[in-house]
């Protein structure tokens, strides 16, 4: 009896991911139109576009076009006061709902793999894996790499709280429903060195884009997967659109601090290029990587959705994981104006924010004079690309449509 319960639970996952790659075949065949119009799903998620195809996009005038070099003074990776601030705020609102989404757009984690989570940073993308794996087969298993020690120690520090429970699991024989346990380094990705085709799968959320040598940082992924493994990539769309980071982009240039623009922009600029609107240049670019490293049947999804906060005071924390955060905060007065001029955009200018419940401007001048937003809960859009590839079966890359779903 408690064979086949186990039995059964054992091939839950991977029956949920045969569904899964069904439906996802289903669904991608009905967004094979090259661009389409925008249109909503009643779950609230927003499909814009869906750009499905393979090198469609390659040879196209963009990629040779100079792009607007990012600032010199870019710091990346997170320091440790930024990634605590990550793991507080952004990690709940943004990274943490974005990394599901991004994992249930594309082919799941099956139950039995070894899957690597490139750029993991506080680890929301790894637990979201190793709990759709599990720690039922005993052999599932998530490595996470990245460069930011800070960002590294806190995913441990999470790690360390299930690896407790799974010792005492062991010991008592109790059958907790616990994920696949995860293993984080830290080291830059242009610097990894793996084992060759060791890994099953590999995922990269929201860390391309500070990727300081693309090509080697992808190669080194390529080479770590086994044949026909899957290889997801997340990178943000061009900021157009995405109001909390338009607001937050023009207040710094306000408070003439343009020269912290590129930098608070870097994770919307796949393309190179932080002022560029096109969202065909970031797919062409993130297209052109992938193929380069060695990936074939790349597809490339476009998805957006509302991020939830509880008040104006929490969006505007998100300002603080930026490398020039805490240099704006430290400076009483330049932070005040910043707030207060946050906190009028948001209010005037974001159609997302608190929908029907708009204050009139009597009511707005005292709460911000007062210094309280009145506790408007904050809905903001976020777009992302999710790119799909695959490392070819044999050397030469025999193409394989069943790998296409
Ligand atoms: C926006 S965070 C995303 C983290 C995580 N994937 C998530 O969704 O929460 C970007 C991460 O990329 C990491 N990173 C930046 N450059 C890197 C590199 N060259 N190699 C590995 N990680 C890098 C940063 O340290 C940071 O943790």
């Amino acid at each position: 009896m408690d064979k086949m319960r186990r039995c059964r639970h054992h091939h839950q996952p991977f029956l949920k991911a045969l569904f899964h790659r069904m439906e996802k075949g289903a669904s991608l065949m009905r967004r094979m139109s090259s661009i389409s119009s925008t249109s909503s799903t009643s779950s609230g998620s927003v499909w814009l576009k869906a750009v499905v195809h393979n090198n469609a996009f390659i040879g196209s005038s963009s990629t040779s076009s100079s792009p607007k070099s990012m600032s010199s003074t870019a710091s990346f990776p997170f320091s440790p006061v930024q990634s605590k601030h990550y793991a507080s705020v952004l990690e709940r609102t943004i990274f943490q709902p974005w990394s599901r989404k991004f994992i249930d757009s594309v082919p799941m984690p099956l139950s039995g793999e070894k899957v690597l989570d490139v750029a993991s940073g506080t680890g929301a993308t790894s637990r979201e894996i190793a709990a759709i794996l599990g720690n039922e087969d005993r052999f599932s298993r998530v490595v996470g790499i990245d460069s930011s020690e800070g960002m590294v120690e806190e995913a441990k520090r999470r790690e360390d709280i299930f690896a407790e429970k799974r010792a005492k699991n062991e010991k008592t024989g109790e059958d907790l429903d616990l994920p696949a346990p995860i293993t984080y380094e830290v080291v830059p990705m242009e610097e990894w060195k793996s084992e060759e085709d060791q890994f099953d799968r590999a995922y990269c959320h929201q860390g391309a884009q500070f990727f300081t040598d693309r090509e080697r940082a992808l190669t080194n992924v390529f080479k770590s997967l086994k044949p026909g493994a899957h290889f997801n990539v997340a990178v943000w769309a061009p900021v157009k659109g995405q109001k909390l980071f338009e607001v937050l982009r023009d207040c710094l240039i306000e408070c003439e601090k343009e020269e912290w623009v590129p930098i608070l922009l870097k994770p919307f600029s796949y393309s190179g290029d932080f002022e560029s609107t096109s969202r065909v240049d970031a797919i062409d670019r993130l297209e052109t990587d992938l193929i380069k490293a060695g990936f074939e049947n790349v597809d490339v999804i476009f998805e957006a959705d509302k991020v939830r906060f509880d008040s104006l005071d929490e969006a505007l924390k998100v300002i603080s994981v930026a490398p020039f955060g805490q240099e704006l905060m430290s400076d009483a007065k330049l932070f005040e104006k910043f707030t207060r001029k946050f906190k009028m955009k948001m209010l005037t200018e974001g159609s997302d924010i608190n929908d029907g419940d708009r204050a009139s401007n009597d009511d707005l001048s005292q709460r911000i004079k007062s210094g309280t937003d009145g506790g408007d809960e904050v809905n903001v859009t976020m777009m992302s690309f999710f790119a799909h590839c695959n490392k070819p079966w044999a050397a030469g890359g025999i193409q394989s449509s069943s790998f296409k779903c």
